[in-house]
């Protein structure tokens, strides 16, 4: 069945968090070849996005952009073929302004058809589409604008607005042509960024769903910033939330820890959970949290995440994750291990780590013993 593009919270790895400015086609190509030897493929990271810094300073005499001769100098397209060679999809980068955000290439703002279309030309499947150098026009107008440039050009292509939530493009964000919103500023490598954004996605949760996604930023995992007990909650919480999964790491030289983050097929299922409503934080006590979501086939997820110093003892139980019966069958989506519960949920949970379950009734037709639920790709015709 053809799947429209966005219809799943995109997964995929972006050049930007690890790499900034410092990009060529080598490191493109050898990101999308660890993808495919790593295993990141396999668990459903596709697309191989490049962000700022791949163009040439100046347009060409026909007004059209150039990637950078020195750092692309056998163009995009020559990578797209090489990307989709592999099975993957090639993301591409702008800004709906003058320059993009580095200032080191033009942005698409005026020249919105005439950019979409040479995306489209080199098979570019993604734009990120960010608001430096706006010369202060409305952000709705911009976007919209690139949104209509890209359906012109007929080519199926996820478009993601990096607006930085200024003017709540959840609200507006659909109908500018858009599977994705940033929600806030840029995430950095380092706790006090990643928690900062998540508490910001706090009452966002209604306005995602299938082909339209809050995206918290791309995730740090594996870029040393953060302990792994850091990561773990930074890849759980985002999986809970529907955030589209765009690695931001050093992939050929991914650590085993940050492998089995990224490639926890039971936390991705979460994420992709395509007919559930995204994740949302139920409760909060201190420094204890209690994030959960319903999953599409009747059981929920949930979260206790430990935000505070020292290790301690979190609890809920079925009844408060919506759930009804006499028995659970709940599974530790990091280790694996299945239990039996009468209705309480509970776990010592180290500082700054997550604990994440999930939890099925046990009179439901799927708990018998199973790995990653396989789910069904929806149908669409557009
Ligand atoms: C902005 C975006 C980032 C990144 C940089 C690139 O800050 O929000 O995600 O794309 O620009 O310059």
């Amino acid at each position: 069945a053809a799947q429209r593009v966005g219809e799943r919270p995109p997964m995929g790895w972006n050049s930007w968090n690890r790499f900034g400015c410092d990009i060529n086609e080598d490191l493109i190509r050898g990101a999308a070849d660890a993808l495919v030897s790593s295993g990141m493929k396999d668990a459903g990271y596709q697309y191989v996005n490049i962000d700022d810094c791949w163009a040439e300073q100046n347009r060409t005499a026909e007004g059209k952009l150039e990637p950078s001769h020195e750092r692309f100098p056998h163009g995009i397209k020559t990578l797209a073929d090489y990307v989709h060679g592999l099975g993957l999809k090639l993301g591409l980068y702008t800004s709906a302004g003058t320059l993009t955000c580095q200032k080191t290439m033009p942005g698409a703002l005026d020249h919105e058809e005439a950019d979409a279309q040479s995306f489209a030309d080199w098979g570019v499947d993604y734009l990120k589409y960010d608001n430096c150098n706006n010369q202060g026009r409305p952000a709705i107008e911009r976007y919209t604008k690139m949104g209509d440039a890209i359906k012109k050009t007929g080519r199926p292509m996820i478009y993601a607005l990096c607006e930085w939530g200024e003017n709540k493009p959840w609200t507006w964000g659909r109908d500018a042509g858009a599977q994705l919103w940033r929600t806030t500023g840029d995430i950095s490598d380092n706790w006090g960024s990643m928690t900062f954004i998540l508490d910001q996605q706090v009452g966002l949760e209604k306005f995602a769903g299938p082909g339209g996604w809050n995206d918290p930023d791309m995730l740090e995992v594996g870029n040393g910033g953060m302990t792994d007990a850091e990561y773990r909650s930074h890849f759980a919480l985002w999986a809970l939330l529907n955030a589209p999964l765009l690695a931001g790491n050093d992939l050929p030289a991914m650590s085993p820890a940050t492998k089995a983050i990224l490639e926890n097929k039971d936390v991705i299922a979460l994420d992709q959970d395509w007919a559930g409503a995204q994740g949302h934080k139920l409760r909060d006590d201190g420094d204890t949290e209690v994030w959960a979501k319903p999953m599409s086939d009747g059981s929920a997820a949930v979260v206790l995440f430990n935000r505070g110093p020292a290790s301690t003892t979190i609890s809920t139980t079925a009844a408060e994750l919506g759930l009804e019966g006499h028995t659970f069958r709940v599974r530790d989506l990091w280790t694996g291990t299945e239990t039996e519960t009468a209705g309480a949920l509970r776990d010592a949970v180290a500082s700054h780590d997550s604990s994440v379950f999930r939890v099925w009734p046990s009179t439901h037709p799927s708990a018998a013993p199973m790995t990653t639920l396989a789910l069904p790709a929806p149908d669409y015709v557009p």
